[in-house]
């Protein structure tokens, strides 16, 4: 397979700040890339630089064949940007909204208007399309930003934390959408802080940390090297642990992890749910007292703390407000 998207030893500095530290990572056609990092790893200005919003300092980024820097009128011509805030105008309808999009892509009055409808159908938008877009709720808003951007009908979508500050249920709504996207053949790439959405929808994820790229590959080959599910027990009694270590051996995919003081102990599983079910029969089989007990799923916390032996830092610049309202705290001086 080719690749839609090539990027190599990128790099990109603000003042002081090394942004980009040289990064490499592929996009196959066709396939989703997750771009995940905390704040200020360098993801928005990934996305930036590959959408020719933003020239990079030294490296090169080819998209469909074209550099982003030399034939930034090309690349421009085959992808969509849905960025971070959203870029639709309150004033207007969500009809208005992306009528306009079209006019800004050279389609006629008429095909502007037949592409909006089409857009606000497939993103269910079409009952609030005559309402000013104030009074659409955060993920309506997502949703018309994505239609936005797929006004071009480009073959490489950028996403941009599509799902922060949605509610579960939009959040579910708009992966439905991202995934109906690459059914038909849509190359995707979008940034999140969440590895639980990257591992919903992208097929490899890379892993950013203050500009650089910690780690890539699948979810699954992620996950296994953080070592993978775990059961966190905490027994009632601490004489009760070493016993409730033994009856879990069976289920365990590694080494269970006890502490006394807590009487807690982490035993890694590879079964999923199945396996918190198997572990509370085998406990209560063996008398031992649970006062709590969860299956704990690898998050991008401990992604970052096992390869950096650091959790991810935040970065507490403040942003101006009312940029969207999608974020209380975020790393500013952007855009
Ligand atoms: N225009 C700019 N001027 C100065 N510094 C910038 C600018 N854009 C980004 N930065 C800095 O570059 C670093 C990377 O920022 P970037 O926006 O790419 O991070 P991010 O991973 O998208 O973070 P977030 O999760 O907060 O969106 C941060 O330290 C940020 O403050
Ligand atoms: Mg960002």
């Amino acid at each position: 397979m080719s690749s839609a998207i090539e990027v190599s030893g990128l790099t990109k500095h603000f003042g002081s700040v090394k942004a980009l530290n040289g990064i490499n990572f592929e996009v196959e056609q066709g396939s989703v890339l997750g771009l995940l990092g905390p704040n200020g790893s360098g993801k928005t200005t990934t996305v930036r630089i590959l959408a020719t919003l933003l020239k990079p300092d030294s490296g090169k980024a080819v998209v469909s064949g074209f550099d982003v820097v030399e034939q930034h009128d090309e690349v421009r011509a085959v992808i969509g940007l849905t960025g971070q805030y959203a870029a639709v105008d309150e004033y207007l309808t969500g009809r208005e909204n992306l009528e306009l999009f079209g006019r800004l892509f050279h389609l006629s009055k008429k095909n502007a208007a037949k592409r909006a409808d089409e857009l606000l159908e497939r993103f269910d938008l079409s009952d609030a399309a005559d309402r000013g877009i104030k009074g659409y709720s955060g993920g309506m808003r997502r949703r018309l930003d994505l239609a936005a951007s797929l006004i071009g009908q480009p073959s490489i979508l950028f996403l941009d934390e599509p799902t922060t500050g949605l509610d579960p249920r939009s959040r579910l709504g708009m992966w439905e959408v991202i995934n109906d996207l690459v059914k038909d053949g849509t190359t995707v790439l979008l940034t999140t802080q969440y590895l639980e959405e990257a591992d919903q929808l992208a097929s490899k994820i890379v892993v950013l940390d203050h500009g650089n790229v910690i780690a890539q590959g699948t979810s699954d080959e992620l996950k296994t090297s953080v070592g993978g599910d775990r059961i966190e027990l905490v027994v009632a009694k601490s004489q009760d642990l070493a016993n409730a270590v033994n009856s879990l051996t069976a289920i365990a995919s590694g080494e269970a992890v006890t502490d006394v003081v807590a009487r807690r102990i982490l035993v890694p599983v590879s079964g999923g749910s199945t396996s918190i079910v198997e572990a509370v029969r085998r406990l209560d089989e063996s008398k031992i007292e649970i006062e709590d007990i969860a299956l704990r799923r690898p998050t991008l916390d401990d992604v970052f703390l096992s390869l950096t032996g650091h959790i991810a830092e935040e970065v507490t610049e403040e942003v101006p407000a009312g940029r969207g309202g999608r974020r209380s705290a975020k790393s500013g001086g952007k855009k």
